[in-house]
């Protein structure tokens, strides 16, 4: 028997230990082999037999446990040892990220406005009807809800359809003075060259008491504003309508890519609509209970502004994941 502890010793690996404990313990094993001989032993030595048999088959057993536990914590080092990576090696392919235009542009955009202490702030995507329509003067019923192709979900929630319902939820939050944007992904059923149905819009939003904010103040941001993203642009205000302002103005830059002659990407008027704009509609502040303030709102596509600034013609291709377009704006 003594050469049995001798052979788990002797096993190298996990393999060779198997097949030694089968040899020793297993069914045809050389213990199931001794304890057959019980039937020939005299009875009166049966028990000392027996006892010893025990005694050793503990002791095998214990030897066999420990062995294993040797062997797979030997085949673990030598697995990782193997799989060793050495993350100090030199790649001569590895590439630096970069950020995606969209997400660039919004950056630029929040950097602007957070330097004139504008806080920056955040809402649901899965928004009421009343944030998204009815406080700002969208009405069940409304011929201007048409304008926006919502998505409705199944309990009359929306996926919100512009970022201005954060200015409800903000002054619903807040005393005034209020001097807020939000930045963030809006949804629309809409898709094709310039429209994807999810895209991102900023917000902004200046209340304070009546008198203190006027147009003049709405006209000098948006001009300072646009330079600053644009460049030497012309800025023009042309008269429009949106529900939760008035008066309204959409606001158009001289084209960036004609200086104002005319060419095919402005229609040849010399002229791109980047925005819209207006003095915050008196229903929208009764609404959230405001009396005695005056503010501007103005609202604008992230994306518009990306694609102008990086000359991309088609929207799509921001939203395909292919890195060769990311790779263009490192
Ligand atoms: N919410 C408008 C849209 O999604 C954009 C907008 C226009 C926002 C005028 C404003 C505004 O705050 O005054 O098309």
């Amino acid at each position: 028997m003594d050469n049995l502890a001798a052979k788990i010793e002797a096993a190298e690996d996990l393999k060779t230990l198997e097949e030694v404990r089968i040899g020793i313990f297993g069914k045809k094993g050389v213990l199931a082999a001794e304890f057959a001989r019980m039937k020939e032993i005299p009875n009166e030595e049966k028990r000392a037999f027996a006892q010893k048999l025990n005694t050793e088959k503990a002791k095998l057993t214990q030897l066999f446990e420990a062995k294993k536990m040797a062997l797979e914590a030997k085949a673990i080092e030598e697995e990782m040892a193997a799989d060793a990576v050495d993350v100090t090696m030199y790649h001569g392919h590895s590439s630096a990220g970069a950020l995606h235009p969209v997400q660039e542009t919004m950056n630029r955009m929040i950097d602007y406005f957070v330097a004139l202490n504008f806080s920056v702030e955040e809402g649901p995507f899965v928004e009421d009807d009343f944030h998204n329509f009815e406080a700002l003067n969208l009405p069940a019923h409304h011929p201007a809800r048409d304008m926006q192709d919502t998505f409705y979900l199944k309990d009359g929630h929306v996926l919100r359809t512009h970022t201005s319902p954060v200015q409800i939820r903000t002054m619903q939050r807040q005393k005034p003075p209020i001097r807020m944007i939000s930045p963030g992904s809006v949804f629309r059923r809409d898709f094709d060259l310039t429209h994807t149905p999810m895209f991102h819009q900023v917000e902004v939003l200046m209340v304070d008491e009546e008198g203190k904010i006027s147009f003049a103040n709405l006209k000098w941001i948006l001009e300072d504003f646009l330079r600053y993203m644009f460049g030497d642009v012309k800025v023009r205000f042309r008269p429009s309508f949106f529900p939760f302002t008035e008066p309204s103005a959409e606001v158009d830059i001289s084209c960036i890519f004609c200086a104002g002659k005319g060419c095919r990407v402005c229609s040849h008027t010399g002229w791109l609509e980047v925005l819209g704009s207006g003095m915050v509609d008196p229903n929208v502040f009764k609404a959230v209970g405001y009396e005695g303030v005056s503010g501007y709102a103005f609202g604008l596509g992230v994306e518009r502004f990306a694609m102008l600034i990086h000359r991309i013609g088609d929207l799509r291709s921001l939203f395909e994941g292919d890195v060769r377009l990311l790779e263009q704006f490192r």
